[in-house]
């Protein structure tokens, strides 16, 4: 895990990346948590896709931000391996500047494009400002994951 100091310290096509990110987490729908997430996933192909939660009455019928983009990239643009992934997320209530990082059900999610394309998603994550932490791939933050060999 890396950590930057802030945005303008990453490399500029992920300072981009996040910037998407955190346009994303302002349209987010969360009226119920009023926690906002953004997303923003870069291909392989250059086209970044966005995503941010969409909360509901029924709460679990809702979906988080990470997994709108993903679902999103796939139905899009199918079999384009993901380069990048980038997360800004924060209560509407303060301004966060801890680092937030995907929820377990997210990460496997995520996993399945990482495990199909044979190649590493870099994570990028933070709050709303602030330290910007790096992972190398979502296998790293999902030691022992569950895929398709398994079954
Ligand atoms: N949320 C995300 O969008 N991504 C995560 O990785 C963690 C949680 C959303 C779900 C819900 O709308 C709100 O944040 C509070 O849990």
């Amino acid at each position: 895990m890396e950590v930057y100091e802030s945005v303008s310290e990453l490399p500029e096509n992920i300072q981009d990346l996040m910037n998407k990110a955190q346009q994303a987490r302002k349209k987010a729908y969360a009226p119920y948590s009023l926690f906002k997430v953004g997303a923003a996933i870069l291909l392989d192909n250059g086209s970044i896709v966005t995503g941010n939660n969409q909360e509901n009455a029924a709460f679990p019928s809702g979906l988080c931000a990470e997994r709108v983009a993903a679902f999103y990239a796939g139905a899009e643009f199918p079999g384009i391996p993901f380069k990048a992934l980038a997360i800004s997320a924060g209560s509407t209530k303060s301004i966060n500047t801890q680092p937030i990082p995907p929820c377990g059900a997210c990460r496997q999610s995520l996993s399945e494009y990482e495990v199909n394309q044979g190649s590493p998603v870099e994570i990028y994550f933070m709050g709303e400002e602030g330290k910007v932490v790096k992972s190398s791939s979502i296998k790293a933050l999902l030691p022992l994951l569950f895929d398709n060999s398994y079954l």
